[in-house]
């Protein structure tokens, strides 16, 4: 297959007027790629989206999806606009398995129908539900415990059937915790009602949360709090460029890991939390959240060695850095 140099490329980006996808935006920008943004702007943003144009359309519109492949004639798709909010994907299913799962569907007709075949997914370490062993390898069972994780397990093994039906080859990417954001802090997380605990330890070191809730310390874990591994965002980002050029170099479809390989306890990132922002913020201790695994460590083998992905920012304090500069500069916007 020949190569393909970044500007002769131009990739469809869904939901890159989010949080993750703005990132990945930039990244492809930055690495001189075309890019094209397809967003609804319900939790997205204008001006997220730092390079190339942004048609506002919701992927349950197959007519205005077509009109934008038409109008870019993208050689590839990177598809994040979908729901997040597990405790809402439980209380409302069908809207998960409608947004993520049914609109993914359209949005693989349109693709096929224009001739794509490269495509990369945001998937989720949901999938893994309660590990059985950490770190957590892609050959892990896929056991989800909730509607958020089975919407996006439904996806991949959509993937994996386009993948043997047609000419189609896809990247799945399982995150784990995403955190951080852009070093110049153009780009973050906004999130009315943040569950996320960074983001949550922030408002409250702003004061725009009281306190905050520590969910459970009676973990199996050292420090009894749950352990995640997280991941910088522009990390993130870079893995999905890498991804790219794997498939456009003729790589067959793949399912990776994304985060760093080691974890930090609640505990751990309340403390750091306080020593990047300076502020001794009021944190209490409360009973277990639902759903909630102890560990959730990636196996980053596959991923570093068959996308030569090397992290440049595996350090908790910048991520709680770049995003704490994010929430202040996004709290007095
Ligand atoms: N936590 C607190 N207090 C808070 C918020 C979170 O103690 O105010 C704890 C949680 O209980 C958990 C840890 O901090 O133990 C991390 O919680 P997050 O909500 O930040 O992230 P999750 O690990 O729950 O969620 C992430 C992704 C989801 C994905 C999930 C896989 O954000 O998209 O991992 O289980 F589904």
């Amino acid at each position: 297959m020949a190569l393909l140099s970044p500007g002769s490329v131009t990739v469809l980006v869904t939901g890159g007027a989010g949080y993750i996808g703005s990132h990945v935006v930039k990244a492809l920008g930055e690495a001189g790629y075309r890019v094209a943004t397809y967003d609804n702007l319900s939790t997205g943003h204008d001006w997220a989206v730092l390079y190339g144009d942004l048609v506002v359309g919701d992927l349950e519109d197959k007519g205005r999806l077509r009109e934008a492949f038409h109008l870019y004639r993208p050689q590839a798709v990177m598809h994040f606009a979908a729901h997040i909010m597990v405790p809402e994907s439980v209380k409302n299913p069908l809207k998960y398995y409608r947004n993520n799962t049914v609109n993914a569907v359209n949005l693989l007709e349109v693709s096929l129908d224009f001739e794509v075949e490269t495509f990369i997914f945001s998937s989720t370490a949901a999938v893994y539900g309660i590990p059985r062993e950490i770190p957590i390898g892609e050959g892990a069972p896929l056991e989800p415990i909730n509607p958020y994780g089975q919407s996006k397990v439904l996806v991949e093994r959509i993937l994996a059937d386009c993948a043997q039906a047609y000419p189609f080859r896809y990247v799945s990417l399982r995150y784990f915790n995403v955190g951080g954001a852009d070093s110049q802090a153009r780009i973050g997380q906004v999130s009315p009602e943040p569950t996320h605990l960074i983001t949550r330890a922030l408002k409250t070191a702003l004061g725009q949360i009281d306190r905050l809730e520590i969910y459970g310390t009676d973990y199996p874990t050292p420090d009894g709090t749950c352990i995640r591994d997280y991941i910088q965002v522009d990390d993130l980002a870079r893995a999905h460029v890498l991804a790219l050029k794997y498939l456009l170099a003729g790589g067959q479809s793949r399912v990776f890991n994304c985060g760093y390989g080691h974890g930090y306890s609640v505990r751990e990132v309340v403390e750091k939390a306080k020593e990047v922002t300076g502020v001794d913020f009021p944190v209490v201790e409360g009973g277990r959240r639902e759903g909630d695994p102890p560990a959730l460590v990636a196996d980053t083998g596959r991923i570093r060695r068959e996308l030569d992905w090397h992290p440049q920012w595996d350090d908790l304090g910048y991520i709680i850095k770049t995003a704490w500069e994010w929430e202040k500069r996004w709290s007095t916007r």
